[in-house]
């Protein structure tokens, strides 16, 4: 048989396995009209395609821009300002990181209704990009995906807690590097459930060529004039998707040594008040400079 026939058919069995079975779900599900909010708020930067933008998430935003137009004018800041910082500095890095390895695949996990796979996939068709989301989302997904392009591949629908996690990395090829990259998901967990997670990216991608993991973390929200307003605002997000939201690490060191003692052992910790201002390039990257939203890059 033609290996690369070989190659297509044992994939597609794979996916199948992974699309069609009866799947077995987590507890540590949280409910996903967040990824509706944040789907609308990439559209409206203008960076996404409006086939991912849903009414569902049009409404979310418009409940909430009153209070983040409110933000951004009074205390310089919002969730939607977070949004854009998160996805500017996950997106600059993969593309540096395409740059280092041309024959990159990439797992996003959480995708939601995310424009950056999309994006990816038309801008870089040489990589070879995959995502993935719990079962509805995924279908909600894949049927926006597959109008925009017929060819897009199938968005595997895993929950991130089960054996099928570890089923969605047989899809790559382990000779090729491996980035797993999450934007918006770690923070609604608790600390032993992200540990488990950060484990198991680890432990099963441990035979790729390299294996980079890349995730936003909202740390906690010290130092800025926003802080108590984002407390609450944690609180009632935790109660409305249902999950166990919070905020976990409060210095870079400690993200460090977390993500370290979870199998990785390069980490770094990329604050965007540094990144994105160039007079603050003498800031100590160990501090926590008051940014809500960091960047993590860790290597195996
Ligand atoms: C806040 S949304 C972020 C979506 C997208 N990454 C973005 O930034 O727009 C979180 C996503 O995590 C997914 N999710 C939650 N729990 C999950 C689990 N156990 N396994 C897989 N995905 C999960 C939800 O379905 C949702 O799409």
């Amino acid at each position: 048989m033609c290996p690369l026939f070989d190659l297509t058919v044992k994939i597609t069995k794979r996916t199948l396995r992974i699309t069609m079975t009866d799947q077995t779900l987590s507890k540590h599900r949280h409910i996903s009209f967040t990824a509706h909010y944040t789907g609308y708020i990439w559209y409206q930067m203008g960076i996404s395609h409006p086939l991912l933008a849903t009414s569902k998430g049009k409404t979310l935003a418009m409940i909430a821009h009153p209070i983040e137009s409110w933000g951004e004018k009074h205390v310089g800041g919002s969730m939607r300002t977070t949004l854009k910082e998160r996805h500017t500095m996950l997106d600059d890095r993969l593309k540096q990181l395409i740059g280092q390895y041309p024959d990159l695949q990439i797992l996003e996990i959480a995708a939601g209704l995310s424009p950056r796979g999309w994006w990816f996939r038309e801008h870089y068709p040489q990589i070879d990009y995959r995502e993935l989301d719990l079962p509805d989302m995924a279908k909600t997904k894949q049927t926006a995906l597959k109008q925009i392009n017929p060819d897009s591949p199938v968005v595997l629908s895993v929950d991130l807690f089960t054996e099928d996690f570890k089923n969605a990395f047989a899809v790559f090829d382990p000779q090729r590097p491996l980035v797993v990259i999450s934007e918006g998901l770690i923070n609604y967990f608790d600390k032993a459930l992200l540990s488990q997670l950060i484990q198991s990216i680890a432990d099963y991608g441990k035979d790729f060529q390299s294996l980079y993991y890349l995730t936003d973390l909202y740390p906690e929200p010290v130092k800025n004039k926003l802080a108590k307003v984002i407390w609450g605002s944690s609180k009632l997000l935790k109660v409305l998707s249902r999950s166990a939201f919070g905020f976990h690490f409060i210095d870079p060191a400690e993200v460090q040594s977390f993500i370290q003692n979870a199998g990785f052992t390069q980490v770094q910790v990329v604050q965007p008040s540094i990144y994105f201002h160039q007079e603050n390039a003498d800031l100590d990257p160990e501090q926590h400079h008051g940014d809500l939203v960091w960047m993590i890059e860790a290597k195996r």
